[in-house]
Formats: C-alpha cells, structure tokens, sequence
C-alpha cells in the first residue's frame, strides 16, 4: 500500500484516487500523524512508498506543517509534490524561497531523463534531445536550494528547481501536480512511481476486493443482526448488496418511501433488492405521514429539516420494531459511507467547507438506537463503489445513475409540496429522463444522460395560458434541468441539442396533462445552484 500524508490541498483525493487506478491501495492521512504512528503504520511491511501532498496554505498565510521525519528514515521511496516538495527540501538540509509571484496554470517543464521517475516520460522532445512536460502548477514558495545528495530532475524559467531526486535513498520530489488532468503525463509519472520505484504490486481490484469485505464483514458482526437503511442511490444499494452477499437473512434493509421519488422508483428498489437478490426488505411507505408534515410549508430550508427529521423518526421506529421482533441480537446499523465522506469529516488537514451532506448518513443515529455502526464501503472511493456494484451483480443503469437529493422531489417541486405537483413531476421527469437516454451523441458515441453529470425536472406552481386543439388551457410549467461538472462545487449548464428538446417538450406536453409550458435552465453554478431550492 501507499501512504498519502495530507498537507491540506484541495487534490489530495486526487493522488489517492490516481495511485488506485493503477490498482494499487492506498490511503490519505493527516501530515501532523507523528513519528511513532508512522512506524507503527509501516510494521506490517505492506508499507511500499509515501506521497506527500500539496497544500492549500497560499503565499500570504504561510504553513509551517512538517512531515514526520520517520518518512525519511523508513526506507522506502517518497514522492514530494508541490508544498510536499517543498518540506522535504527544508526537512533534508535544502533552503525554500518565499516566491514574490504565485505561479498558477500551465508550465513547459524542462526533464532530465537520466531519474528513473521521469525516463522516457514526455509530450514532445525538443531539437536538443530535451524531454518536455506541459504540466499544471500552484505555488507561490520554491526550493532556492537541494538538499545535500540530491539532482535536478525538471526545471521550468520561472522555477530552475522544479524537480529533484535523491536516487540512493529513493527521495523525488516534483513542483507541479502530477495528479491534476491539465498535466498530461501525470498518471504516468504516478504510476511510474508506484509501480516501477515503490514496487508495489497493483493488486487491488474490486472482484478480490469483494471476498477480503465479506470474510471482514462476517468476521466483525458474527452471527449478530444488521440494520441498513436503503435510499435506493448508489451508497446504499452497494452496501445493502455486499452486506447480503457477506451474511444473507441476517440483514434487514429498512427502505423509507417518502412520496418524493422518481417515478416507480419504489418499486424498482423493492424488485431488486427483494425480488432479485432475495433480501429482506422492510417498505415504510410513509407517504401520507411526509405530506401531510409537508402541508403548508413552503419555505426551502423548513422543508428539508422536516423531511430529514421525519425520515429519522420512520427509520427509528422500523428499526425499534426489528429489534424486538429478531430472536437473534441486532446490533448493527449499516451506511454507505463512503472514503471521500470519511477524508472530508475525519479531520484530514483540509480547511474548507464541507459538501451538503444527503441526511441519510444521519449522524448520532448508532447511539440513539444503541447500534454499532458497520461501514464497509469506507475505504472506497466513488468509482470504485460503482465497479463493487457491478461486481455484486447490480444493473449498471443503478450505478451508474445521476445523483439524487435526499429530500428528493422535496426540493424540486417549488414551494409547498403537493401530491397532485408531485405526480405531474414525476411523469414529466422520467420522460426527460428517458429521452436523455435515448440520445446518442454522434461524435463521442455517449447517449446524453452519460453526457451529463445531473439531470431533472423541476416543477413551478405557476400557470400560463396555452392553447390545444380548439381550446385553451391553462397549466403547470416545467423547467429542465442539466448540467455537467465534475465535483457539484461548479458547474456548466449542458448545452443539449435542440432536436432532443424539442422531442421532450413535445411530449411532456402531449403525454402529461396539466402541464403545457417547458422552459430550459441556463443558468451555471454559481451564482446559480444545480438544484432550484
Ligand atoms: P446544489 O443545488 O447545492 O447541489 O448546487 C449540489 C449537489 O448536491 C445535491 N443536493 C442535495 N443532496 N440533500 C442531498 O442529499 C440535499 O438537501 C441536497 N441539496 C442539494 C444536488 O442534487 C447536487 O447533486
């Protein structure tokens, strides 16, 4: 395995997901661990290699965070990247510059092809034989000075030292971010470094890693009950999945249906989860309860507290009943918490504000029910809780879905919530969904729901006048919605082509009535949100 200690950068995830792909495991830390953690981290000898990342500290507000010195003294190689670098040039006897400019954006990296971290790695060769490197920089400090027993590796004109590597002790340092897409050979230079200088043998692959969690999950809860409350979003469903396949009947999935989901979305879950995977699942249709708590309330952020707190209430009670109805001991609460969750909350060094969290991963619920929490998709990240769910036998079309609110249709029907709205929202809905599906994009070969990141439709409680055959009508207006991004921080509205806007306006008008208006949102985040509450 490899170590990520995290220095604060807001790409640290990145290295971690980068050095995963070349299938080898490997976990973020904190950089303020100390020596004897570190020790103790490497004593199974599993320990192949350490990165150190970047962080997020800019020129003004200088960080002072150190490497536990016992990274140099393990043994085994480190990679240095960006602030990394920096430390371990100040750590090992070098000198840092405080820079009077910060540098950011794309840099012509100059390497030396004689370390083996950069060998025959190049986007173009110039006329004297040079290796260059298009690659992504964000630093304000530099190395003025190597440390004792170390070479020049890269450079750029603004950064004579934009790379060095101690080769005897197997130290490499780098200025810019391999793990960042903009630098083209990143993934290579990542690669070359956990496999060829570590030599880590890349042997995480999920269809292993499905065997090593179930004998850990059998091993933790024994022959105990488990408790899991199933959304029917990806988290869930691959934990309910992979719990199953570890203990079988002595899982329970508690599936609380608010009223606010997609169209026969209920129902999918259930034929799933019951009807394929033969898993016992308890369907709290708490419908009625939702809307009728719903009734009056139109203000965006009153609305989700109910919602959360009434989804709490329902799965407490499910739960309450399983537990005195189970001969055997329920001890476990099951959620889909997944690594980004766990890096973001578990007091990695990183500043900056946390995501909205879906209320399903509802906090000091374990205690409350007097259950232990068993989280066994913690160590994964996004995309690999997706290829998990393949693996278990998940239908793609499930794992591979567009993200969706807790609050669901909570929060996409404007104003107060009404079953009557909800209804038509659903029906228009899926058929924007649906013909998402059916578009084909004819230069890269992805249907349009592929192409975008998140897409729906949103339902506004105002009417406009329309006219239909001899008569006028006076309805609902819809807006679509899609956009595309990469981390729901920003993004872009997708620019969907007109014959597949013209296809479903025409037939959420035509299929849905009491609605004869569809608008499309252009709007990008920010200033706008990807939801409309
Ligand atoms: P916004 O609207 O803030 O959305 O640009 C960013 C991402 O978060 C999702 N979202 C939520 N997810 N509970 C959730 O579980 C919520 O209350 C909630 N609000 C927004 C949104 O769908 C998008 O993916």
């Amino acid at each position: 395995k490899i170590l990520i200690l995290d220095f604060g950068s807001q790409v640290t995830q990145l290295i971690a997901r980068r050095v995963r792909e070349a299938h080898v495991y490997s976990e973020v830390h904190p950089c303020d661990v100390d020596d004897s953690w570190v020790r103790q981290y490497a004593a199974d000898g599993r320990l192949k290699g350490v990165i150190l990342s970047g962080s997020h500290a800019s020129v003004y507000e200088e960080s002072t965070d150190r490497a536990p010195q016992a990274v140099f003294e393990l043994g085994v190689p480190v990679l240095g990247i960006c602030y990394g670098m920096q430390t371990m040039a100040q750590q090992l006897g070098g000198r840092v510059e405080g820079g009077h400019k910060r540098e950011f954006g794309f840099a012509a990296v100059r390497a030396r092809g004689h370390t083996p971290l950069l060998r025959d790695i190049a986007d173009h060769t110039t006329p004297e034989g040079h290796g260059m490197l298009d690659v992504w920089m964000s630093h304000g400090d530099k190395v003025a000075e190597m440390p004792p027993g170390f070479k020049l590796m890269a450079s750029t004109d603004s950064c004579p030292i934009a790379g060095m590597a101690d080769e005897e002790r197997r130290f490499y340092a780098l200025q810019f971010h391999p793990e960042v897409t903009h630098t083209r050979q990143g993934r290579a230079i990542l690669e070359r470094f956990v496999l060829d200088i570590c030599q880590a043998r890349p042997d995480w692959v999920m269809r292993d890693h499905i065997a090593e969690a179930v004998q850990a999950i059998r091993e933790q809860v024994g022959d105990e009950e488990v408790i899991l409350g199933l959304s029917g979003g990806v988290d869930s469903s691959v934990a309910a999945a992979l719990i199953h396949r570890a203990i079988g009947d002595q899982l329970t999935c508690v599936f609380v249906d608010h009223g606010l989901l997609r169209l026969h979305e209920g129902d999918a879950v259930m034929e799933m989860f019951e009807g394929k995977l033969h898993a016992k699942v308890v369907r709290a249709d708490a419908s009625e309860r939702f809307l009728g708590e719903l009734a009056g309330v139109t203000d965006p952020e009153a609305k989700r507290k109910i919602i959360g707190r009434e989804f709490v209430e329902v799965f407490k009670a499910e739960a309450a009943k399983i537990k005195h109805t189970h001969s055997r001991h329920v001890a476990w609460l099951a959620q889909g918490t997944i690594y980004p969750d766990v890096i973001e909350s578990g007091g990695a060094k990183s500043k900056k504000a946390v995501t909205i969290k879906s209320h399903h991963n509802v906090g000091g619920l374990p205690e409350q029910l007097g259950l232990k929490l068993l989280e066994p998709l913690r160590d994964l990240f996004k995309d690999e809780v997706r290829e998990l769910g393949v693996a278990l036998g998940l239908p793609p079309e499930m794992v591979y879905r567009h993200p969706f609110p807790g609050p669901g249709l909570g929060v996409r029907i404007l104003g107060e919530v009404k079953k009557e709205y909800a209804d038509l929202l659903r029906a228009a809905d899926d058929i924007f969904i649906q013909e998402l599906r059916n578009h084909v994009d004819a230069v890269t070969g992805k249907t349009w729901y592929e192409l975008t990141s998140q897409a729906f439709t949103v339902f506004l409680p105002v009417r406009s006048v329309g006219v239909m055959g001899d008569g006028r009508t006076y309805d609902y207006v819809v807006a679509l919605r899609a956009v595309q991004t990469s981390d729901f921080m920003t993004a872009d509205w997708a620019e969907l082509p007109y014959a597949l806007l013209k296809k479903v306006s025409g037939r959420i008008i035509n299929e849905v009535r009491g609605i004869n208006r569809v608008t499309y949102d252009v709007s990008s985040k920010p200033p706008a949100t990807i939801e409309w509450e």
